[in-house]
């Protein structure tokens, strides 16, 4: 069965029709091309396919697209303005926080849904909150530099 589904993806309004068991994780990455997002376990356990839906990081493998009907949707190709990076990934960068650099789309984006609701976040603060992206490299030392040099960018700004 299809439905048709409204969503705002990285500002832009989308409308489509959908089978009803599909998943937000297919529509993103079959339909729209957003291959940020991408699948691993498939079962809501790695993390590789966060999104931010309405601002909170979500496993887009474990969110029927009907589900996020009328929803603003973000996915990495979404977070950078005017060409140029976000703070989290310029710090993910300078902080070399990835080494394959498979997770870290879904890293970036929960990392910047946590400096939202937290602009100081500790090391052990960041470490909690990042525990649903996990990293087959190892990088989470830097990792966590990476968020907290994020914060004292973002801190200088505000
Ligand atoms: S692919 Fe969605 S959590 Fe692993
Ligand atoms: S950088 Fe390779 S999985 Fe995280």
């Amino acid at each position: 069965m299809e439905q048709t589904i409204t969503l705002q993806v990285n500002g832009e309004g989308r409308t489509f029709q959908a089978q009803t068991d599909s998943t937000l994780l297919e529509v993103l990455r079959d339909l729209y091309g957003l291959h940020s997002v991408r699948e691993t376990c498939g079962i809501g356990i790695c993390g590789a396919c966060t999104v931010l839906l309405d601002d909170l990081p979500i496993s887009s493998c474990l969110v029927l697209a009907p589900m996020a009907n009328g929803c603003r949707v973000t996915t990495l190709e979404g977070v950078g303005a005017g060409g140029r990076l976000h703070p989290v990934q310029q710090a993910f960068i300078d902080r070399m926080g990835f080494q394959c650099g498979y997770c870290t789309p879904g890293m970036v984006l929960s990392a910047i849904a946590l400096l939202q609701e937290q602009a100081d976040p500790a090391p052990s603060a960041i470490a909690e909150y990042l525990a649903g992206n996990l990293c087959r490299c190892g990088c989470y030392p830097r990792i966590i530099e990476a968020v907290r040099l994020a914060a004292e960018r973002l801190a200088r700004r505000a």
